[in-house]
């Protein structure tokens, strides 16, 4: 007899707006009786939409009910969420992860990512306490909110210790990205180089890192702009080995450079598509990996005929929730959490540059909206360098 598999996770959240979950506690078999529990409040804020469009058209601030834990529930209250490029495609409705709208709430909560403190722990929970912070395990609940009831499933649990929230709330998403196209697309060894563009994004700054603690070189490609040389700094800072202009790519001295930095290049890694995207497969050696992950100029990727013929290159694409839906069942996801905090906490891996905006549950609803649209403009706004995040307080 066939048995069903259990839906993935982005579907589950879809389906019933909330999070499924795997818990790593090695205390997963405290009994309930012996934790604390601690008082919610009854409503919190979140920012909320109801129908597709610009954030500033359509994002509310909604007051919704926080009601007491059940027994296989937990209540939390988030400390950040960041705001991704995907975050604001899924508000204009070209995302493909479309959590549905609930009329209960008014619509869905926007964010996909962040970190909460557990507040409130059900009778029926195990391994998850009171203080813990987790994480949604799934994209798709909303995470642009002071607080949330979560299914104990529907969250994970982190090992915080010398952790900052910031790591916490973007770890999910960004770092891991990174890793999975480090690791997954081609078995590179000390020594060899990578190449990518939008290098100063977020995704960029943990490919530059964990390329550089892995032993890998980094080729990094990024807009020229007025204050290039400050941004070559500080990708040098974090571990870079070139940084160079879209312009630059297409020369031959800045060609024979990339030779000289290692073996030819075997992994470009995309994230802007158009010319960008033929510029650096230009770059790449024999027998290469191309893996695009996102697409921030909205130009499609071309490539040269050549190099698929006398190059045998090969092109991919990456995208982790597709990657989390195909692992919600194996233990690949809990050795990459903890592989990556344990960089965070030897500082090999740092925060990503960003700019706090506080989002306080006691501020009027008009001053919470204002924030928000103000750090979705900013987040959506070219050669800005920083990731917003909501600090909430
Ligand atoms: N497939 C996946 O699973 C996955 C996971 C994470 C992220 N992503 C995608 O990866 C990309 C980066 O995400 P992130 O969170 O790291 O972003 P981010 O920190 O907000 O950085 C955005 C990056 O995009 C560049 N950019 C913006 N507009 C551009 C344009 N018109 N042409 C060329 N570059 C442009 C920025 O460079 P400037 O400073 O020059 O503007 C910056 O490097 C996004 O497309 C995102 O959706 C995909």
């Amino acid at each position: 007899m066939m048995i069903p598999r259990p839906p993935p996770p982005s579907l589950r959240v879809a389906l019933r707006a909330g999070w499924s979950s795997i818990v790593v506690s090695p205390s997963s078999c405290i009994p309930a009786t012996h934790r604390a529990h601690s008082s919610s409040p009854t409503t919190y804020p979140a920012l909320v939409y109801d129908k597709y469009g610009r954030h500033d058209e359509i994002l509310k601030v909604a007051h919704l009910p926080l009601p007491p834990v059940s027994a296989t529930t937990v209540n939390v209250k988030f400390l950040a969420s960041p705001i991704n490029p995907a975050d604001i495609n899924q508000l204009q409705g070209t995302y493909p992860l479309k959590p549905p709208f609930n009329p209960t709430i008014g619509g869905a909560i926007g964010g996909n990512e962040g970190v909460a403190e557990v507040i409130s722990v059900g009778d029926g929970v195990r391994g998850i306490h009171v203080g813990d912070w987790v994480i949604p395990v799934a994209s798709g609940s909303g995470t642009w909110r002071t607080h949330a009831q979560y299914e104990a499933e529907d969250v994970l649990k982190l090992e915080s210790e010398g952790v900052s929230k910031i790591i916490a709330a973007t770890i999910s998403v960004n770092p891991s990205t990174a890793y999975r196209m480090l690791k997954d697309f081609d078995n590179l060894q000390p020594g060899d180089v990578v190449i990518q563009n939008g290098a100063n994004s977020g995704v960029g700054q943990s490919v530059i890192q964990l390329a550089k603690a892995w032993g890998f070189r980094t080729v990094n490609i990024v807009r020229q702009r007025p204050d290039l040389d400050e941004l070559k700094h500080q990708l040098h800072a974090l571990g870079a080995d070139m940084v160079i202009t879209e312009e630059d790519a297409r020369r031959t001295d800045v060609a024979a450079q990339v030779k000289q930095l290692g073996p030819p290049p075997r992994l470009a890694l995309n994230c802007v598509g158009g010319k960008s995207a033929t510029n650096m497969v230009r770059l790449l050696g024999h027998d290469a990996h191309l893996v695009t992950y996102g697409g921030m100029s909205k130009e499609p990727v071309t490539l040269p005929t050549s190099a698929f013929i006398f190059k045998n290159l090969s092109a991919h694409g990456f995208w982790m929730t597709r990657w989390y839906d195909a692992h919600s069942h194996d233990d690949q996801r809990a050795r990459m959490l903890s592989a990556l905090l344990a960089l965070a906490r030897t500082a090999r891996l740092r925060e990503p540059w960003h700019d706090l905006n506080s989002f306080r549950a006691e501020d009027p609803v008009d001053r919470l909206r204002e924030l928000a649209v103000t750090a979705i403009d900013k987040a959506g706004r070219g050669f800005g360098s920083r990731k917003q995040i909501f600090e909430f307080e």
